[in-house]
């Protein structure tokens, strides 16, 4: 059985069409899957559908053996589906603090959400330094830190990030690509990654799907996407013949 399992979804908004028939799995053993695709493809809208943002027009989400596709963002989040949403989308007038308090707002646990703030203050120790200055004034790797520990505080099973790469430095790429496998191995919860980088994905991931005008166009594990056809024609911007016999190593 999956933790996540996504079957036949269609999405959309009012007249508009995004995701078809979208099916993908994400694995009980906290899994990294990604979800590449070019500008526009539906990966947002489908991440949504999975939070309870979106609601899907036809078929099913189950999480942990649950059909959970009808419910709301909050309550999934109680069971430990937490979305990080793109554009780091921090709440800028509050402080570092108070946007991790945030993060908690399903748990009741007053004493263990103190020591998660302890814990993300270790993990991110630019977070215990900003503590108590406005989200707004920290820099932009900063606040996708901050994005990505908020998420963590409503302790996830699967954290779905939605390119939590756009606009950082290369340096920064690469210290978001060992917390992103931090999130796997120091706080146990599968991550459902939504990239545009690539090689970001691709180092991270295990298993991927490629998405293009809202449907699945190729999937299977790494290595299988690498050379698929259709991945080099479509996200790569190559033509298949053209590349017939190269390796990926651009990946
Ligand atoms: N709130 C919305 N209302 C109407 N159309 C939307 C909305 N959000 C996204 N779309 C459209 O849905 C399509 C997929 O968008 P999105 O899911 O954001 O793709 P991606 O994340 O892959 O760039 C695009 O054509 C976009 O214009
Ligand atoms: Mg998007």
């Amino acid at each position: 059985m999956s933790l996540l399992a996504v079957e036949h979804v269609d999405t959309g908004y009012g007249p508009v069409a995004v995701n078809r028939d979208v099916s993908l799995a994400v694995g009980q053993n906290d899994e990294i899957v990604t979800i590449l695709g070019p500008n526009g493809a539906g990966k947002t809208t489908l991440l949504r559908s999975i939070a309870g943002l979106v609601k899907p027009r036809r078929g099913t989400v189950t999480f942990d053996g649950r059909d959970v596709t009808v419910l709301h963002a909050d309550e999934k989040a109680a069971l430990g589906v937490v979305m990080v949403p793109e554009g780091r989308h921090v709440f800028a007038d509050m402080s570092v603090r108070e946007n991790l308090l945030l993060g908690a707002y399903c748990r009741k646990d007053r004493d263990a959400i103190e020591a998660d703030i302890a814990l993300m203050e270790n993990y991110f120790t630019i977070l215990a330094k900003k503590r108590g200055a406005k989200a707004g004034t920290l820099s932009g790797g900063q606040q996708q830190m901050l994005a990505i520990a908020r998420g963590l505080m409503a302790r996830p099973r699967i954290l779905l990030l939605d390119e939590p790469s756009l606009g950082l430095s290369p340096l920064l790429v690469s210290e978001l690509q060992g917390i992103i496998i931090d999130v796997r191995e120091k706080f146990h919860a599968a991550v459902l990654l939504v990239e545009q980088n690539a090689g970001l994905a691709l180092s991270v991931a295990e298993e991927g799907y490629l998405m293009n005008s809202g449907r699945i166009v190729a999937s299977g594990s790494i290595d299988e996407l690498k050379q698929s056809s259709v991945m080099q024609e479509l996200y790569l911007g190559k033509r298949a013949q053209q590349n017939h016999g190269a390796s990926p190593a651009s990946l």
